[in-house]
């Protein structure tokens, strides 16, 4: 393989891959993608084409519109019973180049950051780019892949609940263990998006964290571009220089709509969805529990079922190419969240519909069964 300064989503090859195949004629059944396929709200839309005929969409502050501030703090206030003043929420196009910019500063302030293997990839891709130093901390099924108190060893721990590529959440206690030993980044962008309890946010039970967060999983909004921290003020100076060199501003037009996000009839609306990703959930665990795949950690969360794949392979990422090729099913290799026994490991998303969910079981039955 090429060589690069980050890795790549091994995951794309398999889509470029699935393309290819569906340009010949043939129909694959998407499981790789973690990209919600329901529609954003029609209020969110309307106030997006209402603010196109109204404004001339100029850059706004680097760190976001006060309004969508404000709207995020007061969020938090009624979700988790927290008071966040908008000065310390940061908008950003995306959570990504937040992430980037938080990482920058506290491996430049605070030292070493951890993360977890198996993991969102990009934290350490994003610690290579930033040449800074990371360190994976193993997780296992054992412990639903949750990092150990005792294996917390640096001056900055990632963690990620409900989390990618698991479904795990968090618990109060824990993050509460966790961050009296060293400094947290809770990404919370699966937050919303859960089947057993309520994932907690970490600033339930320390302010001295920071918050990721975003449209893009539980708002629907991955191409409007945006996201946001929450950082405690010191940090507030350091991210907005940087933020204001590398993007400038978030999306001006999906700032002015994602305000409508916090109303209370949207509100009602995204969390209706989370009965049909629950639906889903269950119907994928069921069928690839009897096709032979096993669950060590049932998701509580997000959006994926992280399989255990060893009655068929020791490959990932050749099975993931194998199942595409023979079943017209496309999965997301191990490979892709890290090295710790990964190879054994796939995931499927549960970003589409029953009726495609049914016909890619059936697919997997046939050809591994
Ligand atoms: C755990 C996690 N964090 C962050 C992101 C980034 O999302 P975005 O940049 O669209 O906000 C993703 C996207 O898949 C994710 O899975």
């Amino acid at each position: 393989m090429e060589r690069l300064l980050v890795e790549p989503f091994y995951v794309m090859k398999v889509l470029e891959r699935a393309k290819e195949i569906e340009r010949s004629g043939e129909k694959v059944i998407h499981l790789e993608i973690g990209e919600p396929d329901l529609p954003v709200p029609q209020k969110v839309k309307e106030e997006a084409k209402k603010a196109i005929d109204t404004y001339e969409l100029k850059y706004t502050e680097s760190v976001g519109i006060l309004p969508l501030r404000e709207a995020i703090a007061g969020y938090y206030e009624r979700e988790y019973g927290v008071k966040v003043k908008p000065e310390q929420v940061i908008v950003t196009p995306g959570s990504s180049p937040g992430l980037l910019a938080l990482l920058k500063v506290l491996g430049e302030t605070l030292g070493e950051i951890s993360y977890t293997d198996p993991g969102y990839p990009c934290y350490k891709n994003m610690l290579k780019f930033l040449n800074l130093k990371g360190r994976a901390v193993n997780v296992y099924p054992e412990t639903d892949f949750k990092v150990k108190l005792e294996n917390v060893e640096t001056p900055v721990l990632m963690v990620n609940s409900p989390s990618n590529p698991t479904g795990t959440i968090y618990s109060k206690e824990e993050l509460r263990e966790l961050s009296e030993k060293t400094f947290l980044v809770s990404d919370e962008i699966y937050h919303g998006l859960t089947y057993s309890g309520r994932a907690p946010s970490v600033l339930e039970v320390t302010r001295n964290a920071a918050v990721v967060n975003g449209f893009s999983k539980f708002f629907l909004m991955t191409g409007w571009r945006l996201g946001w921290l929450i950082v405690p003020k010191e940090l507030v100076p350091d991210l907005t220089a940087i933020l204001q060199n590398i993007v400038i501003s978030p999306p001006t037009v999906s700032q002015i709509a994602a305000v409508k996000c916090f109303d209370k009839e949207v509100l009602e609306e995204l969390r209706r969805n989370v009965e049909i990703f629950r639906k889903r959930r269950d119907l994928l665990l069921k069928g690839l529990k009897e096709i032979g795949f096993k669950i060590p950690a049932e998701p509580q969360g997000a959006f994926y079922i992280y399989a255990d794949a060893s009655n068929f392979t020791d490959n990932s990422y050749e099975f993931a190419f194998e199942v595409l090729e023979r079943a017209k099913v496309a999965i997301t290799p191990g490979r892709d969240f890290g090295y710790n026994g990964t190879e054994r490991f796939v995931r499927f998303s549960f970003c589409t519909e029953l009726s495609k969910i049914e016909e890619g079981l059936e697919r997997l039955r046939r050809y591994l069964g």
